[in-house]
């Protein structure tokens, strides 16, 4: 299973979503590739937040990461594409080279059985609250992930 989550700056949410996901499949000894990218280019080449980076620090998840941006050529690299919120799925939806691809991109939170909203909201002109609320909503669909890629 290959999987990319993609936020729109890929600084702050996806990447956090991935290294959660590392996290967590290697807790649970399951085997997949994690990757993060943006829908937008602005922050191309440059680390994570450091507001996310300090809520993984936190919680002891590893981090190492340097954002890019998505690709329609990404799509043949992916099984799933977990946008962070409707407009980064609408983005990639447009993007996808093929009808195929287009089907690879969910929300992340679908994967959420007790989610109690789709999306996973853009915490940058906010507070510090926000990055801690983004690491249990990306946790919690993670772990909700890991049990549909265990059930056969
Ligand atoms: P992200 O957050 O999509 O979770 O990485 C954002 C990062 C940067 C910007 C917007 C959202 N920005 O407008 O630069």
């Amino acid at each position: 299973m290959r999987v990319s989550f993609v936020c729109l700056g890929n600084i702050c949410r996806s990447p956090m979503a991935a290294a959660v996901m590392i996290h967590r499949a290697a807790e649970a000894g399951v085997s997949v590739e994690v990757d993060s990218a943006g829908t937008a280019g602005y922050h191309v080449g440059e680390p994570a937040d450091p507001r996310t980076a300090a809520e993984l620090r936190r919680r002891g998840v590893a981090l190492d990461h340097a954002a890019r941006q998505f690709r329609a050529a990404d799509f043949a690299r992916f099984d799933l594409v977990l946008a962070m919120d409707h407009a980064n799925a609408a983005s990639l939806r447009r993007l996808a080279p093929t009808d195929e691809d287009a089907g690879k991109v969910r929300l992340l939170r679908e994967f959420d059985p007790a989610g109690d909203g789709l999306e996973v909201p853009d915490p940058y002109y906010g507070g510090e609250d926000g990055f801690r609320e983004v690491f249990d909503m990306v946790d919690a669909a993670c772990l909700g992930l890991l049990e549909t890629l265990r059930t056969p």
